[in-house]
């Protein structure tokens, strides 16, 4: 297993040092190699993704991503130029984002209920290509657009990912969470897509609601779900809301996939780089642990994610609720239980 990893900045380096330890404790055979990307590389040489090393990039098996960012760097700058860059280059079309609450882990919600729900979320397309522009910037008729770009072909392969992993759950449910009734012409190719791609999955129940809905429900109800699919932007949102109800951004994996297996998919924790913490060794490797899990599942090694959830699962369980988090405490004992 030939492993890219950029560990990036803030407590980035921190949690994938814990994410690569468990790794290694299941798959001693994994090859590491190391990528400076993110803020430090940019305040030091003011690149972002160079070709050379994205070239590099897509020779690995995968990517393992901790977090990039800090104060000192403007924003949109590494989101344009190193994260979407990344997810557009390597045809990252869906991003998972599962959100579990485990035993032992505190949830706000009044009555959270079992919650165990799969986020299949656009990668490549919507209000998030860049499809825009400005004019007359700082003047009082600036004009500013987004364009939201959705192609038959981009909706079809996650709308059908998302079936995929609906029919193998045990709930073998979907719904399609949107914005129909005012983003008709998006919302009609996304609804047409989950009906022609429905046929072909009879046992998956389908639901459908709007994104505004969606986060009520999310709070009040959110046991109703099992897998959704959405659009890039109301995935990005709902999202943050599925890992607040679940214990919060330190527990939320994800994984950027290009379900085609052409481009190496990448695994990174929801959060980024906390700079408010950074250093001090609390940050929770729980997220980015959960990450290796889906790179495992998506590198055909179920039986080791498999290994690594059950650790962690055992681990919330058992945690006092009361106690400090230590970074590398977290990551010995989730190394020792895998
Ligand atoms: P953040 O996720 O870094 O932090 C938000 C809050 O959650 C902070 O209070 C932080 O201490 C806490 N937190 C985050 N991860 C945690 C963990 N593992 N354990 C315990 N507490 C944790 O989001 P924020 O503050 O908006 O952004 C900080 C920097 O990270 C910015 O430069 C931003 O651009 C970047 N960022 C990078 C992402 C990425 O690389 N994919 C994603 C989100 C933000
Ligand atoms: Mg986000």
């Amino acid at each position: 297993m030939r492993l890219a990893v950029v560990p990036g900045d803030g407590i980035g380096p921190e949690v994938v040092a814990e994410g690569l330890k468990v790794l290694r404790a299941v798959a001693p055979d994994v090859e590491a190699t190391p990528y400076d990307l993110g803020a430090a590389r940019w305040h030091r040489t003011g690149e972002l993704l160079p070709d050379s090393v994205l070239d590099e990039l897509r020779q690995h098996d995968a990517i393992l991503l901790g977090a990039v960012g800090d104060p000192g760097v403007p924003s949109g700058i590494l989101e344009r130029g190193l994260l979407l860059k990344l997810r557009f280059e390597l045809d990252h079309h869906v991003n998972l984002r599962p959100a579990k609450l485990y035993d032992g882990v505190r949830s706000p919600l009044a009555r959270p209920g079992e919650i165990d729900m799969l986020c299949v979320r656009e990668g490549t397309e919507g209000p998030y290509v860049g499809n825009g522009g400005v004019l007359r910037r700082d003047t009082p008729h600036e004009i500013a657009t987004e364009v939201s770009l959705n192609t038959a072909f981009g909706v079809e392969r996650v709308v059908r990912y998302a079936f995929e992993r609906a029919v193998a759950r045990p709930r073998k449910h979907l719904t399609l969470i949107h914005k129909t009734n005012v983003l008709t012409h998006a919302g009609s190719l996304w609804s047409r897509t989950v009906e022609e791609v429905s046929a072909e999955f009879p046992e998956v129940t389908v639901a459908y609601q709007h994104v505004d809905a969606a986060t009520m429900f999310f709070i009040t109800d959110p046991s109703r779900y099992d897998v959704i699919v959405t659009d890039n932007l109301f995935g990005d949102i709902i999202t943050d809301v599925a890992a607040a109800v679940t214990g919060g951004i330190g527990m939320a994996a994800s994984g950027n996939l290009d379900v085609s297996g052409t481009n190496p998919s990448m695994f990174e924790p929801v959060h980024g780089s906390a700079p408010d913490i950074a250093g001090q060794g609390i940050a929770d490797p729980t997220a980015t642990v959960l990450s290796v899990g889906l790179l495992l599942d998506h590198l055909g090694r179920p039986e080791l994610a498999k290994k690594v959830n059950a650790a962690v699962a055992f681990d919330l369980s058992t945690r006092d609720p009361k106690a400090t988090i230590r970074t590398s405490e977290i990551g010995d004992r989730l190394a020792a239980l895998s």
